[in-house]
């Protein structure tokens, strides 16, 4: 679909970091190369019409509601054109995986929307961004390709199973027992499995009244761990929060204290939601559970209740 442009939106992120020295892989900043320089170094983009877009510049994490609005909207527009095939995100590897199962949640697009990034500042020898984004391109121009994909490593991960891995490698998402849906090789891509579904749990907002969502809901994520009493539930609950996500141990289970506090939440009104800290594995619902559980990670269980929860309103 050459003919058609591929819109980059750039949102910061080790992709655009900058470090002092050429060979520093940690003592960088990352989001300070505008995403116009991103592409002045990507090979093999030759002939394929490009727009550019700076959404935001931050390091992902940071990453906000405020943001991820302002890039649904932006998302939405560009993908309402007819002469656009698709859209590439850059955006920093820390939150990506949240950024992704948002944009899929709230849009699930029929074009696609490719989001990637690197672990290496754009100023470094071994910068895997100029592929990455290569990549990514490649995957938004594809004919067949629909939803959010993270492309990342020569791999395509689906929205739902991706999770970052690694805290240096360059092959740092894996998508579990899944497995990634397929490979960007040599320009081409090789399918194992769909592209992205959209996600049937859980109510959304229409993405055009999100431009008028001032304060979003307040939901946090907390963690069942050895010792845990439930304490951090009741202070939240004091301060006046919408919605707590709990990571679970194992199958969803929760100390005494813990579930004390959580149902206790629950009782005033605030929705709770278990799912499991474990990485591999789903939570599996029991006729006897006193709380609701979702198969989702901690943090995408959360975007589901944040967006069921301004859908509400
Ligand atoms: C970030 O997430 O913005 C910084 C780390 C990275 O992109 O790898």
């Amino acid at each position: 679909m050459k003919d058609k442009k591929i819109v980059v939106l750039g949102t910061g992120g080790t992709i655009a970091g900058r470090a002092q020295a050429a060979y520093d892989a940690l003592g960088y900043r990352a989001a300070e190369v505008s995403v116009e320089d991103l592409l002045r170094d990507v090979p093999g983009l030759g002939g394929q019409a490009i727009a550019s877009e700076q959404v935001a510049q931050v390091d992902s994490k940071d990453m906000d509601c405020a943001t991820w609005r302002r890039l649904a909207l932006r998302c939405a527009r560009w993908l309402q054109q007819d002469d656009v095939a698709g859209i590439v995100v850059t955006h920093g590897t820390d939150t990506m995986e949240e950024t992704a199962y948002f944009l899929q949640a709230l849009l699930a697009p029929r074009k696609p929307v490719v989001l990637t990034g690197a672990m290496r500042p754009a100023t470094s020898p071994y910068a895997d961004g100029p592929r990455n984004l290569a990549d990514a391109v490649c995957v938004a121009r594809a004919a067949s390709a629909s939803g959010v994909v993270v492309v990342f490593s020569g791999e395509i991960h689906d929205p739902v199973d991706v999770r970052k891995v690694h805290t240096y490698r360059l092959d740092a998402f894996g998508s579990g027992e899944a497995g990634p849906i397929g490979y960007v090789e040599e320009g081409r891509i090789r399918l194992k499995r769909n592209w992205p579904a959209a996600l049937s749990d859980g109510a959304k907002p229409p993405v055009d009244t999100m431009a008028g969502e001032a304060a979003w809901p307040r939901v946090e994520v907390v963690l069942n761990h050895a010792g845990a009493d439930g304490a951090v539930v009741q202070a939240l609950v004091a301060q006046g929060i919408d919605g707590i996500v709990v990571a679970a141990t194992g199958n969803g289970s929760l100390s005494q204290g813990l579930e004390a506090a959580l149902l206790d939440a629950q009782a005033r009104g605030v929705k709770v939601v278990r799912c499991t800290r474990c990485a591999e594995g789903v939570v599996l619902g029991h006729a006897a559970d006193r709380l609701p559980h979702s198969t989702q990670s901690p943090v995408k269980a959360r975007i589901d209740l944040l967006l069921s929860l301004l859908a509400g309103r």
